[in-house]
């Protein structure tokens, strides 16, 4: 049995999870790669906190991990861009193969990491920056990469799923709800990251860079959070029939374009991502073959995100024990992102307007100015001589829609524009 020196950097959520599950099944992956994993040194930031491995792997000193010749395999688990890219850069310079669970890192730099380790004869792998326990990085890497991906719908981060789960099914507030998902140890150590669609964004840019073979410049990519959802909007959205969710959307757009966004939108209940709830991500993918298909498990947490670590570990550990030169498939810059105003979807709208004659006629012939078709829309009065209206629209370019909103919000009798949301799926 070949013994692999392994270093990790960083021992929280996951980084703990890893050591436990390495150390739990450390027989069944002898026998599964033919190699016995030793940690040897362990990268913190405090040398005083209580950790359940031996004292003396701990170092806050990450770089000597990057140069120690000894260290076949670096596990990056500390997150965020510096010092981790710093430290993997290194550490692929100094031949080691990296695995590691940072969407950031991979977004902002994966194409030139991978490109590195592809040089140097290395892995770098990374499932589990996407999607918790789920293997849809393998999976849209090899398995799948035969098939032109049209179109891919992520519910990617397990706070926000949680948190929408919790205020639409328990009635709970934002504020209990995102507590609980940081004491499960969903939430990234920032949870504006979580919150605010960061996190979705990198996953979305990650798994597009692997459909598309380019890196997305984040900058392009449309990102919304969800602090704007109400309780009303989730109530509303019920008796229509759909559930809100954060969504990463990828979609090819023609002209060997993308478009990659983020927001919270309407699914409709029938839809096999409606029923994905709590800390539970999916994955929806329409390849041009293979059809429609959706990847679903826990999308945070320590042991399944310690199941996708190690399962690239496993990979890792094989290639070496095979004597091979690295698997990384590196992919290019450069990917052109449509406009969001190009956008072709259907629309929700939640508007207070003045409740009396001639209100409902001025608002559908703003709509009708910019070619927005109304699918349904209905008022209810509210107290005070106001109404309130809920409205769908037909499928219509966002561009369009926006235009509208801009003109109507503008009428006298509209008093308020209380929310808006995309259909999806
Ligand atoms: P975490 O609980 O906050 O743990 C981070 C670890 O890294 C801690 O041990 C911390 O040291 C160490 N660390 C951070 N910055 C450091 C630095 N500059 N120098 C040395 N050590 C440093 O984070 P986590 O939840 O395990 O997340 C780790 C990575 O996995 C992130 O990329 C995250 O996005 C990703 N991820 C997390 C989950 C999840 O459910 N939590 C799921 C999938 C992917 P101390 O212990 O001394 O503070
Ligand atoms: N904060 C992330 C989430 C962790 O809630 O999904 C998994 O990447």
């Amino acid at each position: 049995m070949k013994t692999v020196r392994v270093g990790m950097l960083g021992f929280g959520t996951v980084g703990e999870g890893t050591y436990r599950m390495v150390r739990d099944n450390a027989e069944s992956i002898g026998r599964r790669t033919g190699a016995c994993v030793e940690f040897v040194r362990i990268g913190v930031r405090d040398l005083d906190k209580p950790r359940s491995a031996e004292a003396s792997l701990f170092t806050k000193d990450l770089m000597d991990i990057a140069d120690d010749d000894s260290i076949d395999v670096v596990l990056e688990l500390i997150g965020g861009e510096h010092p981790a890219v710093e430290v993997v850069e290194r550490c692929l310079n100094k031949g080691k193969h990296v695995v590691t669970a940072n969407k950031e890192l991979i977004a902002k730099h994966g194409s030139r990491l991978i490109s590195l380790a592809k040089a140097n004869h290395l892995d770098l792998h990374f499932e589990a920056a996407v999607g918790g326990g789920i293997p849809v990085v393998q999976a849209l890497k090899h398995q799948l990469a035969g098939n032109d991906v049209i179109k891919l719908l992520g519910i990617l981060n397990g706070t926000t799923n949680h948190i929408l789960t919790q205020m639409a099914e328990q009635g709970r507030s934002f504020e209990d709800a995102l507590r609980e998902a940081q004491e499960a140890g969903y939430a990234e150590a920032d949870p504006t990251n979580d919150v605010d669609g960061f996190d979705t964004m990198y996953k979305s840019a990650v798994l597009a860079a692997i459909v598309f073979g380019k890196q997305i410049p984040l900058e392009d990519v449309h990102r919304e959070g969800i602090r704007s959802v109400t309780t009303e909007d989730l109530r509303f959205a019920d008796v229509l029939g759909y559930a809100v969710k954060l969504l990463g959307v990828v979609e090819q757009t023609g002209d060997d374009r993308v478009l990659v966004r983020v927001h919270p939108a309407l699914v409709p209940k029938s839809h096999q991502l409606a029923s994905v709830k709590g800390v539970y991500n999916a994955v929806w993918v329409h390849g041009d073959f293979v059809g429609d298909l959706m990847f679903s498990g826990r999308g945070a947490g320590a042991d399944p995100t310690a199941s996708a670590v190690v399962g690239d570990l496993v990979d890792v550990l094989r290639n070496i024990v095979a004597g091979g030169q690295g698997s990384a498939i590196p992919y290019g810059t450069g990917a052109v992102v449509s406009s969001i105003d190009d956008l072709q979807t259907r629309y929700y709208l939640r508007l207070e307007v003045m409740d009396r004659p001639g209100t409902l006629g001025q608002i559908t012939t703003e709509f009708g100015l910019e070619g927005v078709g109304l699918a349904s829309m209905e008022m209810r009065p509210k107290p005070g001589g106001l109404g309130e209206i809920v409205l769908l629209t037909h499928t219509c370019r966002e561009g369009d829609f926006r235009a509208s909103l801009a003109k109507i919000t503008a009428l006298p009798v509209v008093s308020k524009l209380e929310s808006w949301m995309r259909v999806e799926g």
